[in-house]
């Protein structure tokens, strides 16, 4: 089973969320997703449609969110009855979610019929919509030309999943679970600092074979270069990783490559690589591999073994030395004198960025703490959560990119 994504312990750029609810079974999913904001100190007001209290009760949301949840037009508690422009007054984002099929029609025509849709126009900050309903509704044509249009009007249209639905049917229909939510909130309010910039990154470890069940491999668990990819989509990036064996989830709008030797590593950066911006080597890469794999599991003998290794293609530095190369950014995990090696490497592998951090800080754990190498020396940051510090070292690549 996957480990789940990059876990968001804060939610940056998020400190006031309108979570409407509107009429279906995956309304119980947004009662966790209430809980998970609260849990990154984001305060939730909980709108419900009439249809919404149907299925959960404004109980359950106001113990969450430890706030009146709002149900009614007239009852807003406004002094001057605007209660429908004062809820979304300060919020950094609106999410309708679970958005009915009824609901995403009435959006799209602009009704303004009861107090969720009424703010929804009245709102000034972003909207985002997790539709939810059975398959065929959502193929309907209606429904298809109303999710249309509200992309067209700049709402950002969230899932939905394809898997099993709450009618016993299967198909496409399901509202995305309350972490890939939350994540889209969160990425709804970073910079576009990539925006259309392909970005091509390797992540975890490679596995060499020596035989069909033994191998050589390393700590590395891909934490680090999976969320550098959340980050850098969350930027606007359009991400691909390439990933050798790595238990952690895709995040959301990200393209995976899976891979296992370093070989196979250098295949799928190579036939990818001309069509990028900037190329990121997470990966910790085996410098060596066995120079032959026995095809046949090798027999325990009392005798000492003597594996012969050969040394793997240095894919950061075969990429840096292309003629047209994307900026390319290396990493480097050293046990001591973390500067002066990185530096070294920086300058062998003739990259403009190296982010070096001391190998027992880095491997499999959850935060890290590097220094940035460049042209211009040295820039260490403080230690913080793997997440954290990807959004940081995407803004700290974003401004160091030649302007096109
Ligand atoms: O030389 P070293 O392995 O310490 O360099 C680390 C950097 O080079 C990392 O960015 C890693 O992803 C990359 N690398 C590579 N191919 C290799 C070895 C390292 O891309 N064979």
């Amino acid at each position: 089973m996957n480990d789940p994504a990059p876990v968001a312990e804060t939610a940056p750029g998020l400190t006031r969320v309108v979570l409407g609810v509107t009429g279906g079974i995956a309304a119980y999913k947004v009662a966790e997703l209430t809980r998970l904001l609260v849990k990154a100190s984001v305060t939730v007001d909980v709108v419900m449609t009439d249809a919404a209290t149907r299925f959960v009760t404004a109980t359950t949301f106001q113990a969450l969110s430890g706030r009146p949840v709002l149900t009614d037009l007239w009852q807003t508690g406004a002094d001057n009855a605007m209660g429908h422009i004062g809820v979304s007054r300060g919020a950094d984002a609106v999410l309708v979610a679970p958005a009915s099929a009824d609901f995403i029609a009435k959006l799209a025509h602009g009704h303004a019929d009861d107090l969720l849709s009424t703010l929804c126009l009245a709102r000034e900050c972003s909207l985002l919509v997790a539709p939810a309903m059975n398959r065929q509704m959502w193929a309907n044509a209606a429904t298809q030309r109303n999710v249309a249009q509200l992309a067209a009007d700049g709402v950002a249209i969230l899932g939905p999943d394809t898997g099993e639905l709450a009618c016993n049917e299967n198909g496409e229909g399901r509202m995305l679970e309350a972490p890939a939510l939350l994540a889209a909130l969160i990425a709804s309010r970073q910079p576009k600092l990539l925006a259309g910039k392909r970005v091509l990154l390797t992540a975890g470890p490679t596995f060499e074979a020596i035989d069909p069940v033994r191998g050589i491999t390393n700590a590395s668990s891909g934490k680090m270069g999976f969320a550098l990819a959340q980050a850098a989509a969350e930027a606007g990036g359009v991400v691909t990783v390439v990933a050798g064996p790595s238990a952690v989830a895709t995040p959301s709008g990200v393209t995976r490559v899976d891979v296992t030797s370093t070989a196979q590593m250098a295949d799928a950066v190579m036939v990818r690589i001309g069509a990028c911006d900037v190329f990121i080597g997470v990966a910790a890469v085996a410098d060596y591999t066995p120079a032959a794999t026995h095809e046949q599991k090798l027999k325990k003998t009392p005798d000492a073994l003597t594996l012969t290794l050969k040394p793997t293609v240095d894919i950061l530095a075969t990429v840096a030395a292309r003629a047209k190369a994307p900026y390319c950014v290396g990493f480097a995990a050293e046990s001591h004198d973390v500067e002066r090696h990185g530096e070294e490497k920086r300058k062998r592998k003739k990259l403009p960025l190296l982010i070096a951090n001391r190998a027992q800080d880095a491997l499999g754990s959850d935060e890290n703490e590097v220094t940035l190498l460049d042209d211009g020396g040295a820039h260490r940051l403080p230690r913080m959560g793997k997440l954290a510090l990807a959004r940081r070292l995407v803004a700290e690549i974003a401004q160091r990119l030649p302007r096109s």
